[in-house]
């Protein structure tokens, strides 16, 4: 046994309340993410989501209840240092970057953790990382051209590739799959199917609204509404049409055929 019992957890969330303000935005949160899994958050708009990755993450701290982070408890520990071994994908960290910068750049820097390039201190070896990440994705075609310039479905695999550039111990995405096309949405899955299926990839956790997003080889879902966890565990249980009706507050069927889910309202 190890010393601490959250030494081999990714993630650990124990009776979690969250209030911003007077606002109660997450409450009674209890959620272990092992190295093995990957999971897909779920739930309406403003259920708290963006907030559970941000905790998640080690950019808030629970109101109430404990949180660990990589067997780190938050509150004890130099998050600093603890966000170096995370990835983020979101919305936020994608303004922050440069729009001048390359996509190569964008990608080769995460190996410094830093949001710009300091080109003499990457290797050769780092360099051909971050070329062989956007080659593998299919993306090397717009290693050279400006981040700013790159279309919504160019720039969240650049994201992706960025994420995995650092060889994080934890990766968190938030919402990856908004605003793009069908063709877009298509072959970021594939990234992400790709990513899931690599033997000794970190574990990840993936928010989207949208059952049609969820990864191929994805293994757990947490579902949430108002704040709470409605449903959570391994996929093919949580991922029913009961469970989505009672959290989108709408009759919904689900469908499955092995490897990805859709739904509509019952007719
Ligand atoms: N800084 C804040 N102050 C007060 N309320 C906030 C703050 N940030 C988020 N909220 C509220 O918390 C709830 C959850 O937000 P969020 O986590 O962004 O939801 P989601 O990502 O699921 O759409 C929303 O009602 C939102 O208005
Ligand atoms: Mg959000």
């Amino acid at each position: 046994m190890p010393d601490n019992p959250w030494d081999n957890t990714a993630l650990h969330l124990h009776g979690v309340d969250l209030d911003r303000g007077d606002v109660a935005v997450l409450r009674g949160l209890d959620w272990v993410v092992r190295p093995a899994e990957r999971w897909v958050v779920l739930g309406p708009n403003g259920c708290g989501k963006t907030t559970l990755v941000q905790l998640a993450s080690g950019y808030l701290h629970p109101t109430r209840g404990t949180v660990h982070i990589l067997g780190e408890r938050l509150g004890r520990t130099d998050v600093r240092s603890l966000r170096r071994r995370i990835a983020v994908v979101s919305a936020s960290i994608s303004r922050m970057l440069v729009p001048h910068l390359s996509a190569r750049e964008v990608v080769v820097s995460a190996a410094t953790g830093a949001l710009e390039p300091w080109w003499d201190s990457y290797s050769g070896e780092q360099r051909g990382r971050a070329a062989r990440l956007l080659a593998d994705a299919g993306f090397g075609h717009v290693s050279d051209r400006p981040y700013g310039l790159l279309s919504e479905g160019e720039r969240q695999q650049v994201l992706l590739a960025r994420a995995l550039m650092s060889e994080p111990e934890l990766v968190l995405m938030d919402e990856p799959c908004a605003g793009l096309d069908m063709g877009g949405r298509e072959r970021l899955l594939q990234s992400l199917a790709r990513f899931a299926r690599q033997e000794g990839a970190p574990p990840a956790v993936m928010v989207t609204h949208h059952v049609e997003e969820v990864p191929s080889g994805f293994t757990h879902a947490f579902v949430m509404k108002e704040g709470r966890c409605l449903a959570q565990g391994r996929i093919g249980q949580v991922l029913r049409s009961e469970v989505l009706s009672a959290c989108f507050e709408l009759p919904l069927e689900l469908h499955h055929d092995g490897d990805r889910w859709w739904s509509r309202a019952s007719s």
